[in-house]
């Protein structure tokens, strides 16, 4: 079998067409178009590349943005009252700090100080305890992505055998609600499970979210299973490759996510329509 591509840019380009207009009847009810502010502290290369997609998507859509950059040295007191600031600025929809954040902030602190009604990226806890109890505001981007991926194939979720590997509060976790949510049965898997392939041998689902270069083989995988690959990782030669091998996985995979072009443009894409949401709040 060589599995089916789920085609991240592709999936984009419908939803941000559907943005967009969405976006066009707004400045007429409203009188603005969405703004979305993003915060980079520090020069983290990844990042930085992160949030010049973010803020080129938004122009792409028609949407206001700022990028605000500060250096690594930045205080967190200095980092808060920014957005305070931002929280206050009525051009401002949806605000997002890039992570991670330098070692002296509190980045929990930082999160909570977003106006839960402004953030975008569903991390603050009043978002993340909504998606918890089925009642979402804001659903953090990139499992929002995942979900809509899946979605795209039209794949049965109810009664499914989902794994999610990695259990980080960005992706593992809403992953793993927004599966359960969707009926299907879920197994989340972590750093220090034993026997991985226990767990993901079994699943018709498995999203894979290590930040460990090509961790998932195809020896892994159940023929004919859906699998989503999260990570983002530069390879000693320049090349991008994902958490999951991708050359073995598509060998016994019914769909794959490709990396780059799979998950990376659906978080952006979610990202707009969480900002686009905002706005029409
Ligand atoms: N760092 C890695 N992924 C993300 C994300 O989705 N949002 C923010 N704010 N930071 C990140």
């Amino acid at each position: 079998m060589t599995a089916a591509l789920i085609d991240g840019n592709l999936i984009s380009k419908k939803l941000r067409g559907e943005i967009r207009e969405r976006a066009a009847k707004i400045p007429s009810a409203k009188g603005k178009p969405p703004g979305l502010a993003v915060i980079l502290v520090g020069g983290n290369p990844a990042s930085q590349v992160y949030v010049s997609s973010k803020v080129k998507a938004c122009g792409e859509v028609g949407f206001h943005s700022v990028l605000e950059r500060y250096p690594a040295s930045l205080s967190e007191a200095d980092l808060l009252k920014q957005i305070d600031t931002l929280n206050n600025d009525p051009t401002i929809n949806g605000i997002l700090v890039q992570l991670p954040l330098p070692d002296h902030i509190d980045s929990k602190k930082v999160l909570e100080a977003i106006a839960p009604e402004k953030d975008v990226d569903g991390f603050h806890i009043s978002n993340a305890g909504a998606l918890m109890v089925g009642s979402p505001e804001f659903i953090p981007c990139t499992p929002y992505g995942c979900i809509k991926m899946l979605e795209s194939i039209q794949y049965p979720l109810k009664g499914a055998q989902a794994v999610v590997v990695g259990a980080s509060n960005i992706v593992g976790k809403p992953m793993a609600m927004l599966l359960l949510m969707a009926g299907a049965t879920i197994t989340v898997c972590n750093s220090k499970t034993r026997n991985l392939s226990r767990y993901t041998k079994d699943a018709d689902i498995v999203v894979v979210a290590t930040g460990r270069p090509k961790m998932v083989t195809g020896d892994m995988i159940k023929p004919g299973a859906v699998v989503i690959d999260v990570g983002i990782n530069r390879l000693p030669d320049g090349k991008l490759c994902g958490d999951v091998d991708f050359e073995s996985v598509k060998q016994v995979a019914s769909h794959i996510t490709p990396v780059p072009g799979g998950v990376g443009p659906m978080t952006i894409t979610m990202l707009l329509m969480n900002t686009l949401e905002a706005a029409e709040r």
